[in-house]
């Protein structure tokens, strides 16, 4: 008999009941089938994850929105036509034979159809709609190549497909739908204007900060409560590379940014040592890369990374607010 391909061996651990990390075009995700309550309740174990932060299940295509939405209002079937497969999550009334272990309880749902490849394979060889969150321990930062999704969660998980570096870098755009109004939860590479593009006539609530969202009518996503993205090393955010690094500030020091906001800043502090620089050419790099420089920057044992914002423009506003989060909204001014 033929071997089964690593596909296949994953999508027989998901039937199983089993735990499979697998690649997104965003992060890596730690999945099981979503209808399966034990199943899905080990995703939250393997975690650490507070059980009041539903997941987000993944299905193959639109026709299995349905297997677990209770209905697609007009605005989320378009969201779905221009975004889908993609990185787009949207919150809709849940079915109610989804598992409560999965919603944390609420009347919603969130489901997304992700493009890349290894992950699509993986939906439609298992026949399951797959829950899964980001494959990190819960408040880390979520891992953007299989090996960083090993070292955080590692035996804990038996079956690992690797899909290589992730595309986009950072989480899907998380996006509320009902009765006509629109609230972005999280933001991602699916950005507001890129929505409002699609949904001309729409109110749409886009995140307002580092906590609660100004969202009218809707509870923001139980998720945006919990820290998140954190590396070991306390990050602070700097608006402009235009000025001297504090002196108080725990070395050794890091500093990451667009490629010309790290150069300003090496080239006004001179004198300073111990300081690692890691910066990207465009906001798209600067995404793909956020957590892997966390990652390794901690391995380097840097005491302080300091951020210098990108402008708040395309899959900006998605960096500008993990960053803020991994801060906890520490920044010099
Ligand atoms: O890109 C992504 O979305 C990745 C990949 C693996 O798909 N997944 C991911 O999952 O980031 P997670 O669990 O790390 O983040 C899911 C977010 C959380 O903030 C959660 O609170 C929110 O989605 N969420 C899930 N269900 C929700 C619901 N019914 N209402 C509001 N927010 C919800
Ligand atoms: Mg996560």
């Amino acid at each position: 008999m033929k071997k089964p391909t690593p596909v296949e061996r994953a999508a027989a651990a998901i039937r199983d009941g089993r735990l499979v990390v697998f690649p997104t075009e965003t992060v890596y995700g730690l999945g099981a089938d979503a209808l399966n309550e034990a199943a899905v309740r080990s995703i939250f174990a393997a975690k650490g994850r507070p059980a009041d932060n539903p997941l987000i299940i993944h299905v193959a295509d639109r026709s299995a929105v349905s297997r677990v939405a209770d209905s697609v209002p007009p605005a989320a079937e378009r969201l779905l036509d221009a975004f889908s497969p993609g990185p787009l999550t949207l919150v809709l009334r849940a079915r109610v034979d989804v598992p409560r272990t999965v919603t944390a309880g609420l009347s919603t749902v969130a489901v997304r159809i992700p493009r890349h490849p290894v992950a699509r394979a993986l939906l439609e060889a298992s026949e399951r709609p797959i829950a899964a969150p980001s494959a990190n321990r819960s408040g880390g930062p979520s891992p953007t190549t299989v090996e960083m999704a090993r070292r955080a969660l590692g035996e804990a998980v038996t079956c690992y497909l690797d899909g290589g570096s992730c595309e986009v870098g950072v989480e899907s755009t998380v996006v509320h739908v009902m009765n006509g109004a629109v609230t972005i939860l999280r933001p991602g590479a699916v950005t507001a204007e890129a929505i409002r593009r699609v949904l001309p006539g729409a109110e749409i609530a886009t995140p307002g900060g580092t906590t609660a969202l100004p969202v009218r009518g809707t509870a923001p996503s139980p998720g945006m409560r919990h820290v998140h993205y954190r590396p070991r090393a306390a990050v602070v955010l700097a608006e402009s590379p235009d000025r001297v690094i504090p002196a108080g500030l725990e070395r050794p020091i890091a500093l990451i940014g667009l490629d010309e906001d790290v150069a300003v800043a090496a080239s006004r502090n001179p004198g300073v040592r111990d300081v690692v620089v890691r910066g990207a050419a465009d906001l798209d790099a600067f995404a793909r890369s956020l957590y892997r420089w966390f990652v390794e920057l901690d391995d380097l044992g840097v005491a302080t990374i300091l951020a210098f914002m990108p402008p708040e423009s395309g899959v900006g506003v998605a960096v500008r607010d993990r960053l803020e989060r991994a801060s906890g909204g520490r920044r010099i001014s």
